[in-house]
């Protein structure tokens, strides 16, 4: 899989150019694998750098699968800003970003603040130049059977994940349709197909994004942008640590059987999708070329659902 840059032309970086017979060139005007960004990224041989001059935004990118991402965007060659209310876990994502040989940019924005969310984004095409993907991805869990869920906690949630997705969307569309290309990418869930108890809020706003993600596909096609959703099953970050003494304690049942009943139970191998796996799906549909591949949804979750 090749990305494109602005000219649609192929990133494609090779031990020796296969035109001029030159070991170390690149074509257009791409890094050859011996320049120090390669180096320093370990790569040899035949490279390919599937977002070679891509720009990127993850939301929620301080920690866990948003953090992933960025890593995998910038050691596939992208420039990264990372969205966040951590600035500190930004700044160390954005130095390792660095160490990959990429260029990081950290960004205060809780994206449930409107002028926060357009500030960062218009702060990310000063430093960088454009967008290119968008991952929206900073998210919370609170879960409650509904009759003990404060309804102010019910509104965060879809306020965080759903107008969240909303706003990030809207300040980046801006900068991706006088440019007539785009990806937006939206970190769904199993739970944008699949119920679970004591998840109201986390289903219906997972539910909602993929509506919102068609919409886009929609709106975005006549703007060259298209439109996807992630859908990961379980994987270990702090959001589901915190959740497995949490629902043991709502369903009186022991962690290890949160884990392996409620979490893992309906998978084909008992196994957590894991942090690379949601990555490499991120990178596929940021690198992917044409809106063949919009108003879809990918599910990487070990065969829990099945789509
Ligand atoms: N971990 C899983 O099993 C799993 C499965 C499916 C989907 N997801 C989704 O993946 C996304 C990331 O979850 P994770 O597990 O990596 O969680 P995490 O807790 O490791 O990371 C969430 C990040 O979002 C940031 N964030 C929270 N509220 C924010 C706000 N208002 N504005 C900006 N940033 C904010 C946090 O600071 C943190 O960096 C979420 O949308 C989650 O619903 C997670």
């Amino acid at each position: 899989m090749h990305a494109t840059g602005d000219q649609g032309l192929p990133f494609v970086l090779q031990s020796t150019n296969r035109l001029t017979g030159k070991a170390g060139q690149a074509r257009h005007g791409v890094p050859s694998v011996e320049s120090p960004r390669c180096r320093k990224a370990g790569r040899q041989g035949d490279l390919i750098m599937q977002l070679q001059g891509n720009v990127a935004i993850v939301s929620g990118a301080s920690s866990g699968i948003g953090r992933q991402i960025a890593l995998s965007y910038a050691r596939e060659g992208a420039n990264v800003a990372i969205g966040d209310i951590d600035m500190d876990g930004a700044k160390k994502v954005v130095a390792e970003i660095e160490d990959a040989g990429s260029k990081g940019l950290a960004v205060e924005m809780n994206v449930t603040d409107e002028s926060a969310v357009n500030a960062g984004v218009d702060q990310v095409v000063e430093r960088f130049g454009k967008i290119d993907t968008m991952v929206s991805n900073a998210g919370i869990q609170i879960v409650h059977p509904i009759e003990d869920f404060p309804y102010d906690q019910f509104k965060k949630m879809i306020d965080i994940h759903l107008g969240g997705a909303f706003l990030l969307t809207k300040a980046c569309v801006r900068h991706m349709y006088p440019r007539k290309s785009g990806s937006l990418i939206y970190m769904g869930s199993v739970h944008s197909h699949e119920p679970s108890a004591l998840k109201t809020a986390y289903v219906s706003a997972k539910h909602g994004i993929l509506g919102l993600s068609r919409v886009m596909a929609k709106e975005g096609a006549k703007h060259g942008v298209r439109s996807n959703v992630i859908c990961p099953g379980f994987v270990k970050t702090p959001l589901v640590e915190k959740q497995i003494p949490e629902q043991a304690e709502s369903l009186g049942i022991s962690e290890e059987e949160v884990v392996s009943k409620i979490m893992l139970g309906e998978t084909v191998d008992t196994e957590f999708t894991t942090l690379q796996d949601v990555a490499d799906v991120a990178v596929f549909l940021a690198a992917f070329k044409t809106n063949a591949l919009t108003g879809q949804s990918i599910t990487a979750s070990h065969g829990w659902y099945m789509a």
